[in-house]
């Protein structure tokens, strides 16, 4: 029996990491350990329980209003310990966090080789996402296996020379996450009749006009009362002190406490717009043919943009006000973006990655990419 070490420590990554969990249950000759850094304490929870996952191990670092070099500090010796102590014979990360980065520098150090989940994205700009785009970049480089879900971030890593890449284009398992979430789970409870725009926002870079986005964001509420903005605003004291000063006066904003992700599906489904400067919200959306608008000046996900499914609105306030207005003023130009052809995934990322894992453990064939 070869011992799998799935490990996360952050919502996203952890429901991008749920069919992934799925499909390694499946395998023969795989044991597979569930482990959390614990950078996030009740958002992980919610990211895990639609799927029915517990963490089998918690390293539990998360303190209020944490630093990067601190959680570094933290998670890489406190995981290179467990890795040891649980004999692992592969790792496998997530995209682009700090967990994911302490993790597989840990395995590495321990000579472990490591899986790399969404490997391969790439905004080419250093500072956004930050520090992501340094997290995944340096990720990539020590992993033994390589898991892309498009062909463009395939050829991402492919045109950095990496040394021996072992890489399999797998789709993006947010999609199959989605899928399966929006079909079971509830919708909160909204006032009838309206439209719904849903909306997040949390992203470290944008921390310092959060408060100015946040107020463009309530221009648009007033200037279209047939729409509900249904926010789940993250647990990050930061992010809230920006966020509700401006939304929370309003009737037609609902500022929620964040939501297990299979209600946050369920009203991504529901959505006639996604405004949201997240990364699996862009996927999400165009799996579910929902347009979103993408609070950000660059994407790291551009075939949503290719295909028209997303909007790339920056974050010069009255920009993305102008945006996000138009789109809820005309139904042409909403139309214009729904279901486009989904460039993410066909909803089979997390066997294809499941079945990688055993080629690398010499249990199974390479499988075929997606793309
Ligand atoms: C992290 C990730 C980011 C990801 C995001 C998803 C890094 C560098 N950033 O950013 O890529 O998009 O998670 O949410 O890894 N908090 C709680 N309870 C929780 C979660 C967070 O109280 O369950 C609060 C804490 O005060 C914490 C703060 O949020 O200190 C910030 O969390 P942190 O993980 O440092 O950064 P995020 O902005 O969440």
């Amino acid at each position: 029996m070869k011992r799998v070490v799935v490990a996360f420590g952050t919502r996203p990554e952890a429901t991008k990491m749920a069919p992934v969990i799925f499909a390694l249950r499946q395998q023969p000759g795989i044991e597979t350990i569930v482990l959390s850094t614990g950078q996030h304490k009740q958002q992980l929870e919610d990211g895990l329980k639609i799927f029915g996952i517990k963490p089998d191990i918690d390293l539990n670092v998360m303190t209020e209003r944490q630093t990067l070099p601190g959680l570094m500090g933290k998670i890489v010796p406190l995981a290179a310990d467990t890795l040891r102590d649980l004999n692992a014979d592969y790792v496998l990360v997530h995209g682009d966090t700090l967990s994911s980065f302490a993790v597989a520098l840990a395995a590495f150090f321990e000579r472990i080789p490591v899986g790399h989940v969404e490997a391969g994205l790439r905004s080419f700009n250093m500072q956004e996402p930050f520090p992501e785009e340094a997290n995944r970049r340096l990720t990539d480089v020590i992993t033994d296996l390589d898991l892309p879900p498009t062909r463009g971030a395939a050829n991402n890593i492919l045109g950095e020379g990496k040394i021996s890449p072992n890489l399999v284009v797998t789709g993006q398992t947010e999609v199959d996450a989605v899928l399966y979430a929006s079909a079971r789970g509830e919708l909160p409870a909204l006032p009838a009749g309206k439209r719904i725009v849903t909306i997040t926002m949390h992203r470290r870079e944008n921390l310092p006009h959060m408060a100015e986005l946040a107020q463009a964001l309530a221009l648009v509420a007033v200037a279209h009362p047939d729409c509900q903005f249904v926010y789940p605003v993250h647990l990050n004291p930061a992010v809230r002190e920006a966020v509700y000063p401006a939304l929370q006066p309003l009737s037609n904003v609902s500022l929620l406490e964040p939501l297990e992700f299979g209600s946050m599906a369920a009203l991504m489904r529901a959505s006639t717009l996604i405004v949201t400067d997240s990364g699996g919200l862009q996927e999400g959306g165009a799996t579910l043919g929902v347009p979103v608008v993408v609070l950000r000046n660059v994407t790291e996900r551009p075939e949503g943009l290719a295909v028209g499914a997303l909007k790339l609105a920056g974050t010069d306030p009255e920009v993305v006000f102008q945006i996000i207005h138009e789109l809820l003023s005309s139904d042409v130009a909403l139309a214009a973006m729904q279901h486009r052809p989904n460039p993410y995934g066909d909803g089979q990322a997390g066997k294809r990655c499941a079945e990688a894992v055993a080629w690398r453990l010499g249990l199974g064939t390479r499988p075929a990419d997606w793309q």
